[in-house]
């Protein structure tokens, strides 16, 4: 006897499947990010006057939590929630508030491509990052779903990439032409060729089409090249992000096994060299919800 998935189950496909591998590196993802872009809320110079009415903020598809506990740190009044379907990541996050006696921190597991367990109206802020791993068919309705949530006079604010940098490693821009290509077949991203996400220029449309108005964008750049602060650790967050890609890679039919440890090992060598250089752009877009 078969038994039936879940509807979402049918249609969740995160492209790493090695949650743990995948949690640990996020963890220090989110520390070289958050710091090299400017924190939380960069694009905002007075953050603790914007956030000062809130009462509710959620991040949308978490990971382990690091923009929720952030935000229940430096804003003691602020209930922020997360969510993410990846159970370990919510056990973690959930662990982290506790330890760091956050009572104002919580998370739950929800697939943010079913109907999502809060009441209309209910976030000031609705942020996510990386939204990228929702199929390209379900953005519209994802979307949709954020505004739901948020209140009237609230924000969603949404960063996406169009790629993971761009650099002067001849390994790494191989390996990048890979991955996209990958998400393109994996119905990641808008790119209609694969040269990139195409995911940036759309999140004005999409926000816009929920209802949304006061659209804004910002857009940091995290310089990686040799001798910088983040050089070091981005260039080890990249290359465990492309071996925990591989899986999905080599799945969709882009590349062999053998050319991807190839590309590993020069890259090995490329992005520790003295006049290595690399920008990863972030593009922030948010708008609010009419009152
Ligand atoms: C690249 S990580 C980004 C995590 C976090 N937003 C950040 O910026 O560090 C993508 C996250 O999306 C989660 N995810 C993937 N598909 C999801 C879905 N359908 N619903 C909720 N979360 C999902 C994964 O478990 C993973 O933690």
């Amino acid at each position: 006897m078969t038994t039936k998935p879940e509807p979402s189950e049918s249609e969740n496909r995160y492209f790493i499947t090695d949650s743990h591998a995948e949690l640990a590196r996020l963890v220090e993802q989110e520390r070289v990010i958050s710091k090299a872009s400017g924190g939380r809320l960069p694009e905002h110079t007075d953050q603790a006057a914007f956030v000062a009415p809130f009462q509710r903020a959620l991040d949308a598809t978490c990971g382990p939590g690091g923009w929720v506990l952030e935000m229940a740190r430096a804003y003691p009044h602020l209930q922020v929630m997360g969510f993410d379907i990846d159970e370990q990541m919510i056990e973690y996050a959930n662990t982290q508030a506790r330890v760091g006696k956050l009572e104002n921190a919580s998370f739950q597991v929800m697939n943010a491509l079913d109907p999502l367990d809060y009441p209309d109206n209910f976030f000031d802020l609705v942020n996510a990052r990386y939204l990228s791993v929702i199929q390209r068919p379900a953005w519209p309705r994802v979307v949709q779903e954020l505004y739901r949530i948020t209140k009237p006079g609230g924000f969603i604010r949404l960063t996406e990439i169009e790629d993971d940098s761009v650099t002067t490693s001849p390994a790494f821009e191989r390996m990048m032409v890979i991955f996209l290509q990958a998400c393109r077949i994996g119905d990641i991203g808008f790119s209609p060729t694969g040269r990139s996400l195409g995911l940036p220029p759309r999140l004005p449309y999409f926000l816009r089409q929920a209802g949304c108005i006061n659209i804004q964008k910002y857009a940091p750049i995290v310089d990686w090249s040799a001798g910088t602060e983040a050089h070091a650790t981005v260039a080890q967050d990249l290359k465990i992000f492309f071996r925990l890609l591989q899986p999905f890679m080599i799945g969709v039919g882009v590349a062999t096994e053998e050319e991807l440890e190839q590309l590993h090992r020069d890259m090995e060598i490329e992005l520790r060299a003295e006049d290595f250089c690399a920008f990863w752009t972030f593009f922030t877009v948010w708008g609010q919800k009419p009152r």
